[in-house]
């Protein structure tokens, strides 16, 4: 059967406009799964499925060289001195539509920072997803707040609002929620719960770049959102950071923190460094490779919304494979990572390990997610450390180890599976090597077993 393509711009039409079902309809020939065609897997020795190679990234454009040559010449190299940080600024605030932004170091340096502006201090509550790179809390940790997690829903990948009120004390200040792979938080939600218990929210959204919410882009939806250009990313400069916010009382305080506590704007010049902050400045040529990198940043990511609704449409009918859902027909995932949950129970009990590297040897990368970080060596580490008895009462760090049972996270963690941003940037026949590929698994499923 032939296969009518969209092309990217009605693609990405139909995904705006909600319309994955008839997109999904009319595209692409619906997928036999009870195919009679026994292959041998790859992982049993028979052949792979994929073949070729995949998008390499970080991709780099010999334009950009001209510009950092002439800036390296000049000695000006730190932001200081150059231009090239404000300029990149002022780009990514107008690329995400936020009035302000501040470059840092890292999407860490840039977290610690807005948490630290928004009144996280010593002693406080943070309510955050555990679902997430270690970061997300770690930083948490690093303004000696406790980080509290919310338990996860499986089928979102996401924090689960629902259960964010529950976890709320007297020492609560702000919650982060983490738009874990491009995926938008129900952000209507937890800014509602936020308003109602004064409650700071700051966006991680270190993977979220472009990704949408309600025509809003993640990270621009809460008090504050911080990215991250660490190279793997969608938006890559070897590292590097960013917050955005429209509240410009907080910017300035952001600024003057990354700076070494430098009054700036409505920051006072009481004194010489009237705020305690520390040096968490981008650099001039991260900024270069940055502006360089924002040339393709749109059309890569219309390239993996095009892929990802074929897979989400292809995938989805395959027993025991479960595309992540979004919280809301109009959210549209910046794919750091394509999501998908496998059940082992549909493919005979091998186990999700054994899955992936059966995809593997068809020639399919991917790896399992995150595990289950709240049981992680660091956070006993913290409360047992003299800081932290210091800080919470002996009650409330009992309490806080009696209630980190997380069955929603438990149960994503154990079923995560993920293929990085740069295969979705693959052609079409790429896209339909991963559900081929998925499919022959599941139906020689008997053979799996190691
Ligand atoms: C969800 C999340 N938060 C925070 C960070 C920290 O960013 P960086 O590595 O730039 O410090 C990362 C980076 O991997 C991340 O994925």
């Amino acid at each position: 059967m032939a296969t009518r393509k969209l092309t990217r711009r009605q693609a990405i039409t139909a995904a705006s406009a909600g319309a994955l079902g008839t997109f999904v309809n009319w595209t692409f020939p619906s997928i036999t799964i009870n195919g009679t065609s026994q292959q041998k897997l790859a992982i049993n020795g028979g052949e792979k499925v994929h073949t070729g190679t995949w998008p390499e990234w970080p991709v780099w454009d010999q334009a950009a060289e001209k510009n950092i040559t002439e800036m390296l010449r000049t000695g000006r190299w730190w932001r200081g001195e150059g231009e090239h940080v404000e300029d990149f600024e002022k780009r990514y605030a107008d690329l995400l539509g936020a009035k302000r932004c501040l470059a840092t170091a890292s999407g860490t340096t840039a977290l610690i920072t807005a948490l630290k502006a928004v009144g996280v201090d010593a002693g406080d509550e943070v309510l955050v997803s555990p679902f997430t790179f270690i970061a997300s809390y770690n930083v948490i940790f690093m303004n000696k707040a406790l980080p509290v997690f919310v338990d996860s829903d499986p089928e979102t990948f996401l924090m689960d609002p629902s259960r964010i009120e529950a976890r709320i004390t007297d020492r609560t200040t702000a919650i982060v929620p983490v738009h874990i792979y491009g995926l938008p938080v129900d952000m209507d939600k937890i800014n509602a719960i936020a308003k109602k218990h004064n409650l700071k929210v700051v966006e991680d959204a270190c993977q979220a770049w472009l990704g949408e919410y309600k025509g809003k882009k993640a990270g621009t939806l809460g008090d504050a959102g911080c990215f991250s250009f660490q190279n793997s990313k969608n938006l890559p400069a070897g590292e590097g950071g960013a917050i955005v916010s429209n509240n410009d009382a907080l910017m300035d305080k952001c600024t003057s923190l990354h700076n070494c506590g430098r009054p700036f704007g409505s920051v006072p010049r009481t004194s010489a460094y009237p705020i305690s902050g520390t040096n968490f400045r981008m650099q001039q040529f991260q900024a270069l490779i940055l502006m360089s990198q924002m040339n393709r940043i749109q059309k890569d990511a219309d390239i993996r919304l095009a892929n990802a609704l074929y897979l989400d449409a292809n995938l989805k009918d395959i027993p025991g494979i479960t595309p992540a859902k979004l919280v809301d027909s109009n959210a549209r995932s910046a794919y750091h990572l394509y999501a998908l949950r496998y059940n082992s129970k549909e493919f005979n009990d091998v186990p999700k390990e054994r899955f992936i590297r059966a995809l593997a040897a068809e020639g399919i990368p991917c790896s399992g997610g995150y595990g289950p970080q709240n049981k992680d060596g660091l956070i006993e580490e913290q409360l047992s450390s003299k800081g932290y008895r210091r800080l919470f009462t002996e009650a409330r760090l009992k309490q806080w180890r009696e209630e980190n049972v997380l069955p929603g996270n438990d149960k994503l963690c154990s079923e995560a599976v993920t293929f990085y941003q740069s295969i979705l940037l693959g052609s079409r026949s790429d896209m339909e090597d991963i559900v081929k590929a998925i499919r022959k698994i599941w139906q020689n499923r008997d053979s799996l077993k190691a």
